[in-house]
């Protein structure tokens, strides 16, 4: 057996390597570049593929893997909206996730977003690169002052809300799906509505699906608090980016944490030098402002998550290749 992995970084390969080592019937080849119609070729010869990228998954691609007879694809990752399943469908391919490799890593660092923007962080940062050592205006404000809205109440957002209750914040819940838990202690509210009437923070963490691009929109905002401050660890396509400015601009929206960003792939992945470099102008926007905090799409990136990325994947991989149908295979029949 032979599976082909695409994406694969330094970082990674000291868990690829113990797998492999794990598992001498397999032959592992791998690449640092992503899969595209070009790259496809390299798989030829494998009987599946393991994959991480946060661009699209393009159709020409996936038929080449088919034309090769690989139908088994399993990404690193938790979130596949940048495949279309009609494609996968189409050749016939089955599809795995890793749906937890590690929610601590993602709400650790949205918790962290809404604290560096709480205790004013870039502000009090620009203080002293220029030597001020002094207090004002950087007054900032306690976790247990603020009723936190948390959407998507599912692996990572439940872990947000244990830490948020640790620092004694308030927590309201919006989720199409009720978690018995959060139920029983009573944090659902029955609306987004209502959830954005009540949050002085709101937090997403929904899986992105045509129905819920651009949520957060210019009525959503306009049905929130004055001065919120709204952070995003989910996907960039959750928030229309031109709305958030205007909730920025007029003071609505107070500040913003955003590990993710609407095409975010123009800037993310790149050196720049400098934020006055980045070639994406409603992006620099955001960069610019000293209430706004861009992280590279990187809330996942701890040494446990990567390491149980490349386990799981590569454990699912083969667990398809051998017809079995493991548990976190993903239904692409909706
Ligand atoms: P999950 O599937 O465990 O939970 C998602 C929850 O959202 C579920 O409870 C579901 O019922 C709910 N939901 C779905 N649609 C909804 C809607 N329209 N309104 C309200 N609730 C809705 O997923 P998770 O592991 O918590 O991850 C959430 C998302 O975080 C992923 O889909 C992915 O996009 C993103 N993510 C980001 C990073 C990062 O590094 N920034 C890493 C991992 C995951
Ligand atoms: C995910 O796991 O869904 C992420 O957003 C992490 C990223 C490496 C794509």
């Amino acid at each position: 057996m032979k599976i082909f992995a695409y994406g694969i970084r330094d970082d990674e390969l000291s868990s690829l390597r113990k797998w492999e080592a794990a598992h001498p019937d397999v032959e592992v080849g791998y690449t640092g570049d992503t899969l595209t119609p070009d790259t496809a070729k390299l798989a030829k010869g494998s009987n599946g593929v393991v994959t991480l990228q946060t661009t699209p998954y393009e159709r020409e691609a996936l038929e080449k893997l088919s034309e090769y007879g690989i139908k088994s694809i399993s990404i690193r990752n938790v979130g596949f909206d940048n495949f279309d399943f009609k494609d996968l469908n189409d050749f016939g391919m089955k599809l795995t996730n890793v749906p937890v490799y590690s929610p601590n890593a993602i709400a650790e660092h949205t918790v962290l977003l809404m604290g560096r923007l709480l205790r004013r962080v870039p502000e009090v940062d620009v203080k002293f690169d220029n030597g001020d050592f002094t207090w004002a205006p950087t007054i900032g404000r306690e976790y247990r002052e603020q009723t936190v809205g948390v959407i998507g109440t599912g692996h990572i957002g439940r872990v947000v809300i244990k830490i948020l209750q640790g620092f004694g914040a308030k927590v309201v819940a919006y989720d199409v799906y009720h978690n018995a838990d959060i139920e029983k202690q009573g944090l659902y509210v029955d609306s987004l509505e209502e959830l954005y009437k009540q949050s002085d923070i709101i937090t997403l963490h929904v899986p992105l699906f045509d129905s819920n691009k651009y949520m957060i929109n210019d009525k959503a905002i306009s049905q929130m608090k004055d001065g919120v401050i709204i952070v995003n660890c989910a996907r960039g396509e959750l928030i229309d980016t031109d709305a958030l400015i205007a909730g920025l601009d007029s003071g609505k929206i107070g500040g913003a944490g955003l590990d993710v960003l609407d095409n975010e792939n123009s800037v993310f992945g790149h050196k720049w030098g400098s934020i006055d470099n980045l070639p994406n102008p409603k992006i620099k926007n955001l960069a610019e402002r000293l209430n706004v905090i861009i992280t590279p799409h990187n809330a996942f990136y701890t040494e446990t998550a990567v390491h149980n990325m490349i386990t799981v994947a590569f454990d699912s991989n083969k667990a398809l290749i051998d017809g079995e149908t493991p548990n976190n295979l993903v239904d692409t029949s909706k």
